[in-house]
């Protein structure tokens, strides 16, 4: 199949990158976000995301003429969804006592209803945002059908999911392996077709059903895997391990990887999307349930390290350094560093948090420093939360000239405890206690 001409719906982390690498290979791309901020931003040169290499990527797309962006789709070849599907924050499932959170579809079915008024015979739509298993066929699909035209026999319908790396999009767009479900054989067919305008990875292609599962696998794998790292941390707190160390000689098994522990899980996919299958199947998934509920509390062991290096909380000042939900990204969504603040804050401290990606952050209830030495300033303790490269390099006497705090507490096995012992400071780590 041919493409001419291509509308992509929603113009974040995703649908940008994917449109303006499709611009910049000759096709001509319409971007269409329903936030006019969004389209203002664009139109006047700018970005309102955070990634590597976008901006310039953007602009030569823009002024190739190859790339506009309205807040309304129009006549295409095919059209790209790739607006957020996150949970719903004040609704939720039941299944035997337990509460599970729902999928918030809402996205989904605004962008697909308005493809409708614009979907022709032979046109090829492809579902991007992550969703639940059977979303394109149950949802997607009955939409679409009010155009009075049929998936898979009037026009092709797909599933592709996206499995970028948030500071790497635009160099694994194009080189990772992509899944392309079809809801016919035809429509991953088209699909293949419209993705190797770019892709050079492996492009797979399968049903839209198998494509959405493999999409949740892959991040419900990472979340499991996590919790059970997590869950060896606590274990080795409580026998005077260092677990650290214990990973590290557990993973000499030549078919052991143990992941590595933390605050907690955050982010836009690894803690939202194993939901997606708690939600469609409660009666199938308690470890992937019971999997979530450990990351989630986690943040809460990493107060009580605190309290364990300052004792009552009460009036402590803490520098929180880092706020990212992973290293060396600006993405504060579902942040577990930022829920320690907040728990730590209910306990009476009074945090500065610095995070160098986005020092202007708005988030409730937060004190935002706006250089690593305010934070620093006035510390009874440092709380170390991501392990950005900044952080990991800091030299612990140049940060000792800089701070009365002497207690440092490590969440992210980021420094070297022997090190910061040298320099004077009491150490506090997640996972050890020697
Ligand atoms: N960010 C990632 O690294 C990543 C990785 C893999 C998969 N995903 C999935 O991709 C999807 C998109 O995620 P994202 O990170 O790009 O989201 P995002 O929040 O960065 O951007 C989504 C954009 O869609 C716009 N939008 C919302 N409703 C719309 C509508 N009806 N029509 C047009 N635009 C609309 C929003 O204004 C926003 O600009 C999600 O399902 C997500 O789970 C994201």
């Amino acid at each position: 199949m041919k493409f001419n001409k291509i509308c992509v719906l929603g113009l974040g982390y995703i649908g940008l990158p994917t449109a303006s690498t499709f611009a910049a290979h000759g096709v001509k791309v319409l971007g269409v976000d329903i936030n006019p901020q969004v389209i203002e931003t664009l139109r006047n040169g700018g970005i309102h995301i955070h990634e590597p290499g976008l901006r310039e990527t953007v602009k030569t797309a823009l002024a190739s003429g190859n790339f506009s962006v309205s807040t309304k789709p129009e006549e295409a070849d095919a059209f790209l969804i790739a607006v957020p599907t996150p949970f719903h924050e004040d609704k939720f499932g039941e299944y035997e006592g337990q509460k599970y959170k729902l999928a918030d579809m809402r996205a989904v079915t605004s962008a697909t209803e308005a493809i409708v008024p614009f979907l022709r015979k032979g046109n090829l739509v492809v579902l991007e945002s992550t969703s639940p298993p059977r979303t394109t066929i149950e949802l997607v699909a009955p939409i679409l059908a009010r155009s009075g035209l049929q998936a898979g026999r009037d026009f092709h319908l797909a599933y592709s999911p996206e499995r970028v790396l948030p500071g790497q999009i635009l160099r694994e767009l194009i080189e990772n392996a992509r899944v392309i479900g079809g809801v016919t054989p035809e429509s991953a067919q088209a699909g293949a077709d419209l993705y190797s305008i770019f892709v050079k990875g492996q492009i797979v292609q399968t049903d839209a059903t198998t494509a959405e599962m493999v999409k949740l696998m892959e991040n419900t794998y990472r979340d499991v895997n996590i919790a059970i790292a997590n869950e060896f941390a606590r274990l080795a707190d409580k026998f005077g391990v260092d677990v650290w160390e214990a990973i590290q000689i557990a993973s000499l098994h030549p078919r052991v990887k143990i992941l590595s522990p933390g605050p907690g899980v955050g982010g836009h996919c690894i803690s939202v999307d194993p939901w997606f299958f708690v939600e469609t199947a409660p009666e199938l998934t308690p470890l992937i349930y019971n999997a979530r509920r450990v990351n989630d509390a986690q943040p809460h062991f990493v107060v009580d390290l605190v309290k364990r290096a300052l004792g009552n909380l009460k009036g402590k000042r803490i520098a929180a350094l880092g706020l990212a939900y992973k290293p060396d990204v600006d993405d504060l969504r579902e942040s577990p560093a930022a829920e320690v603040v907040h728990l730590l804050r209910n306990e009476g401290a009074q945090v500065k948090a610095w995070e160098p990606f986005k020092p202007d952050a708005n988030l409730p209830g937060m004190d935002m420093a706006q250089s690593l030495d305010a934070a620093l300033k006035d510390a009874d303790a440092i709380l170390l939360l991501v392990r950005h490269t900044e952080f990991v390099s800091l030299k612990p006497a140049d940060i000792a000239s800089k701070t009365k705090a002497r207690a440092i507490v490590d969440a992210v096995n980021g420094w070297n405890a022997v090190d910061w012992q040298a320099a004077g400071f009491k150490v506090t780590r997640l996972g050890v206690r020697k």
